[in-house]
């Protein structure tokens, strides 16, 4: 898929379908009425027969009208200008694009004639962009039949025109933006949907090196024995029951000037190409959602591929520890203690509690680079779903500032999270008799936030914040699939940060 932005007339654009808007209220919007004139009244006897009456998702296509270049011409409800936010924004997108017609390659829209409140040019566009990818992507690189679906090979055919009255900067930065975040999150996506026999810890550390190939990141793959020697005893005990070797994970991209690697952004991603739990064994449903258990890596190279693309002055350090959590003889049994990077010793009291225990021994070694901030993304908990269900990203941090920079990232992208406590009184929870700390709290009681609190023990004094995508990453049902979220808050937070 292309976009672009041009500043022509709209009845001389060159294109297969011209695309413009009709609310519910206000009826045509400018570009709407333009036509309409030039064409002597095709969209008003369209209005008049009851064709069109501006109702969200609902869309009309005119041909061979008289003054205009192109042979379609979409009319799109709008639904009511009153209720035209985010979601009607994207949804116009899409229904334009599912209902242009099938012949239709390159689509123009006036869509700066439908402007969401309080969002900007550069907002509009980007999420043109966003919702454009995201209607033509598939995750069938697994059928047999790939022809049968929308592939890559279709996406670049697509030309998608913004029609501005003026050239705009605004527009064409929004359109880059976009399209490097949908690269990010399409890359998340494949690999959370990709299955735990083909997306394993190696497969993980290859795709890092191809992302490093490719967008000259720095990339380093540290092997058991390597692990073994940094000391991550809490990473190493829950590859234990698995044959697929644990790959420890690290890139670094320097976009910020001056010598050295100096106080990159960290994003630490909970790496577990599939939780059966262990020994404590997950109940059997819906347990093949346990391939998107690595999601939170997958996010960290979604976000690396798109900040590079990018090229954000700002330097990144990505660190992912991946393995598999699976019981065996050799796996890690309920009571055992393991000794973590950091010396503090941990009684594995459920063996399904494993994220917290990998992420503890990352989050250890990444503060090596000194980071600015760390920010962990994990599917760690159920109790977040309970929580926060599918709609915002449990955000749990120490630190107020970077708390606030990622709420607003958060609501600027779209891409939603909700802050949620990682105060000490919840510590009594992880109290062992036997080591410095149990992996697990009391049962039913605010799991996630106990889960949070184990990780703010491997983080003390650091500017710290953990991203709960439980119920964020993917969707279940017959929708399933990987929603590539949060790439485009973190994605926003360090264009923010970058400056
Ligand atoms: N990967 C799961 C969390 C999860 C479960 C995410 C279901 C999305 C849907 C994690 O490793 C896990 O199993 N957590 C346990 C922790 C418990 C044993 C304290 C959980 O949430 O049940
Ligand atoms: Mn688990
Ligand atoms: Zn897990």
């Amino acid at each position: 898929m292309e976009f672009n932005t041009k500043a022509v007339a709209p009845e001389s654009i060159k294109a297969d379908c011209l695309a413009v808007g009709f609310f519910e209220d206000l009826g045509m919007t400018a570009t709407a009425r333009r036509i309409d004139r030039i064409s002597g009244g095709a969209i008003r006897a369209a209005a008049a027969s009851g064709d069109m009456k501006g109702k969200r998702g609902s869309i009309i296509v005119l041909r061979g009208l008289a003054g205009v270049a192109c042979s379609r011409v979409a009319v799109l409800g709008l639904g009511k200008s009153t209720d035209f936010g985010d979601k009607a924004y994207s949804d116009a997108v899409t229904a334009t694009l599912r209902g242009c017609g099938a012949g239709v390659n390159a689509v123009a829209f006036a869509s700066t004639d439908w402007k969401v409140a309080g969002r900007t040019a550069q907002w509009n566009a980007r999420a043109l962009v966003l919702a454009a990818r995201a209607s033509a992507f598939r995750s069938d690189e697994l059928k047999s039949k790939a022809s049968t679906a929308i592939d890559d090979d279709r996406n670049a055919k697509q030309r998608i025109t913004v029609l501005a009255d003026k050239r705009d900067r605004a527009l064409e930065t929004g359109l880059q933006q976009g399209q490097a975040i949908a690269n990010g999150l399409e890359l998340t996506k494949r690999l959370g949907n990709l299955p735990g026999n083909v997306c394993t810890p190696d497969f993980l550390a290859a795709q890092a090196r191809r992302l490093g190939r490719e967008w000259g990141l720095k990339v380093q793959v540290f092997d058991r024995r390597q692990v073994a020697a940094l000391g991550m005893g809490s990473f190493l005990s829950v590859t234990n029951g698995s044959v697929q070797p644990p790959r420890f994970i690290v890139l670094r991209y320097q976009g910020a000037g001056g010598a050295g690697f100096a106080a990159p952004v960290a994003l630490v991603g909970k790496g577990i190409t599939f939780d059966s739990g262990g020994i404590s064994l997950k109940p059997g449903s819906a347990m093949d959602e346990m391939k998107y258990d690595m999601c939170g890596a997958g996010t960290v190279l979604g976000t690396l591929r798109a900040v590079a693309e990018l090229k954000l002055p700002i330097n990144v350090v990505g660190v992912i520890p991946a393995c598999e959590n699976l019981p065996s003889g050799s796996a890690t049994k309920p009571g055992d203690i393991v000794t973590s990077m950091s010396g503090q010793t941990i009684e594995v009291l459920n063996t399904d509690a494993e994220g917290r225990l990998v992420l503890c021994d990352a989050l250890t070694y990444v503060q090596r680079f000194k980071p600015a901030a760390i920010v962990d993304i994990a599917t760690l908990t159920g109790a977040c779903v309970v929580a926060l269900g599918n709609v915002h990203t449990g955000l749990f941090s120490t630190d107020d500032a970077l708390a606030g920079e990622l709420l607003s990232a958060a609501s600027a992208a779209g891409d939603t999270a909700w802050r949620m406590p990682v105060d000490e009184e919840y510590q009594d929870q992880l109290k062992s008799n036997f080591a410095d700390m149990a992996n697990i709290g009391l049962p039913g009681n605010a799991g996630a936030v106990t889960a949070a609190c184990f990780l703010a023990r491997y983080v003390r004094g650091q500017s710290w914040a953990h991203l709960d995508i439980a119920g964020t990453a993917w969707r279940g049902g017959a929708a399933k699939g990987a929603t590539g979220r949060p790439v485009p808050l973190l994605t926003e937070f360090l264009i923010k940060r970058a400056g």
